[in-house]
């Protein structure tokens, strides 16, 4: 059919996004019930110096380096090493990917 090439590239795209095959809607409940208070829930941070979401701060760095921070924590963020499973973590942060605007 005509459209199958465009159906083919969507596809392919949908396989390639998602990090570490993280699920978003776990994500989102990990998020909301963790990361939130500091984060936002749409990723608009709420206090100072923690990284917007909503603006892509930091969320240029790959998911490794992420997760490294995630798991180990970095001044005022917490680690959630022990806390929270490494599955939902990378749940979370494919989450926070998706606040970007
Ligand atoms: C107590 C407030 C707080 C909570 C709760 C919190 N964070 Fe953070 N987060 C921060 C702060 C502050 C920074 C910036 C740390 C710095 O660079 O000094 C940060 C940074 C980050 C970064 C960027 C790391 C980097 O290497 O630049 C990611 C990703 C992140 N947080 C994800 C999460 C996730 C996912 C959760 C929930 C599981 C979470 N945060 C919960 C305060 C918080």
């Amino acid at each position: 059919m005509r459209f199958a090439p465009l159906f083919v590239a969507a596809l392919a795209a949908l396989v390639a996004v998602p990090a570490l095959a993280a699920n978003p809607v776990n994500g989102k409940k990990v998020f909301d019930d963790n990361c939130a208070s500091c984060h936002g829930v749409d990723g608009n941070s709420t206090m100072a110096g923690v990284p917007h979401f909503a603006k892509g701060e930091r969320l240029e760095k790959p998911d490794a380096q992420l997760l490294t921070t995630i798991r180990n924590g970095l001044n005022i963020m917490p680690a959630w090493k022990g806390m929270i499973s490494d599955a939902d973590q990378a749940d979370a942060l494919a989450y926070a990917r998706t606040l970007r605007k």
